[in-house]
């Protein structure tokens, strides 16, 4: 077996710094989330997408989590522009697309819509409830969409962790160096706990390589910062993960906490980074308690083997058993919760802010240090 073909057959290769930007005279000021969502499909982490979204296949997506076309696809990649902006704009139009006075790429208009975003919010994260971040998110953001093709024109400066940034056709060229035939991709915003190493370490026994993907776009202001994550990764992977078996690098989007939803767009861009599997543990992309545990697994049912081309593995909630004396979930332990060690993630930043130090057999203790040390820089900024 070969490494896993692009969603959609074509890895999309929209980058040309060539491109000439002087001449275009209309622009759209890009907010970050939309700027990384430009370049991730310059890129084509979001491949078969060549552009925001069109109404058709916005409905679409939003609908029956397909483009018109019925290639699987659960988030709408949308560009959202204020009415004001809207009324200046025509479709057929070249733009610019800004961000902070540079110019990072160009859309030619195919649509100028208006979105439902109560339906968006009903079917994409399951609630309208506006203290849900991603709802909170698409309402805040402006109401008309733009669709069309994009070309990305200028790539983001990165300044932190810069040699992290792998576009997926470099990440698939390092698995076929490495000679893995089986990857799996797996998804984070958080430091990696114990729980996590005991997933991504199963995982590891039937596969070849693992790809540690964590997500560093925008995230919740309580998330721990990405440059704090990075560290603790590094640190972990050094002590405790065979080097020839893992690899390391960041997913430059933001996170939506869509959960189930996510959780397939997750598995299909990492696809497209160049994994086979793709593991989906508790809860993923959850926030709150709007998601059941394992919702974000069963969604996988809707769709074939064939049509998704990335085959998710599935974990039961893990944790610690200290009766088993070693990582466990209900599938292999028989204990009962007072021998389990689970910390949920709020207790555990609390922990981390207040000096505490959560047990080892939550957390690795070099992980630790680098996270407490982290979280009281940030208070003391
Ligand atoms: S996420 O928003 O990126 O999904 P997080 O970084 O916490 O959040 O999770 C990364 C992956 O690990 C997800 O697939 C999630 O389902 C899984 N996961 C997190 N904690 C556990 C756990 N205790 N047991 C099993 N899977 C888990």
């Amino acid at each position: 077996m070969s490494l896993s073909q692009p969603h959609g057959g074509t890895l999309v290769q929209r980058f040309h710094p060539e491109a000439n930007v002087e001449s275009v005279e209309k622009s759209i000021e890009l907010d970050a989330f939309s700027l990384s969502d430009l370049e991730l499909i310059g890129i084509g982490a979001f491949s078969p997408l060549t552009g925001f979204l069109t109404e058709k296949d916005y409905r679409s997506v939003v609908e029956s989590m397909r483009l018109e076309n019925g290639t699987v696809w659960s988030i709408p990649i949308a560009l959202p522009v204020t009415e004001e902006k809207a009324a200046t704009l025509s479709v057929g139009d070249v733009v610019k697309l800004d961000h902070q006075g540079e110019t990072y790429g160009l859309l030619t208009i195919e649509d100028i819509y208006q979105p439902d975003k109560e339906l968006e919010a009903e079917n994409v994260y399951r609630t309208t409830d506006l203290a849900h971040p991603g709802v909170k998110k698409l309402f805040d953001r402006p109401n008309v969409y733009i669709g069309g093709p994009i070309t990305l024109t200028k790539r983001v400066e990165r300044t932190k962790f810069s040699s992290y940034y792998l576009d997926p056709k470099e990440t698939r060229a390092v698995f076929a160096e490495k000679g893995w035939k089986r990857v799996v991709g797996f998804q984070t915003r958080n430091p990696v706990h114990r729980a996590h190493e005991y997933i991504q370490k199963t995982a590891l026994e039937i596969v070849d390589g693992l790809f540690l993907n964590p997500l560093v776009g925008e995230t919740k202001a309580d998330d721990i910062p990405a440059d704090v994550r990075m560290e603790s990764y590094e640190v972990l992977l050094e002590k405790y993960y065979p080097q020839d078996r893992v690899f390391l690098a960041v997913f430059p989007a933001a996170m939506r906490y869509a959960g189930p939803r996510e959780a397939v767009f997750h598995a299909l861009v990492r696809k497209n980074y160049g994994c086979t599997h793709f593991i989906v543990g508790r809860d993923h992309a959850g926030v709150g308690d709007y998601y059941g545990t394992y919702d974000a697994q069963l969604i996988f049912h809707h769709f074939t083997r064939e049509e998704l081309g990335i085959t998710p593995l599935f974990f039961e909630h893990s944790f610690y058993c200290k009766a088993c004396g070693n990582m466990a979930s209900t599938k292999t332990c028989p204990h009962g919760k007072e021998h389990h060690v689970i910390l949920s993630g709020t207790k555990v930043r609390e922990m981390l802010a207040n000096g505490v130090t959560p047990p080892p057999e939550f957390s690795r203790p070099e992980v630790v240090n680098v996270l407490i040390k982290g979280m009281q820089k940030k208070v003391e900024v």
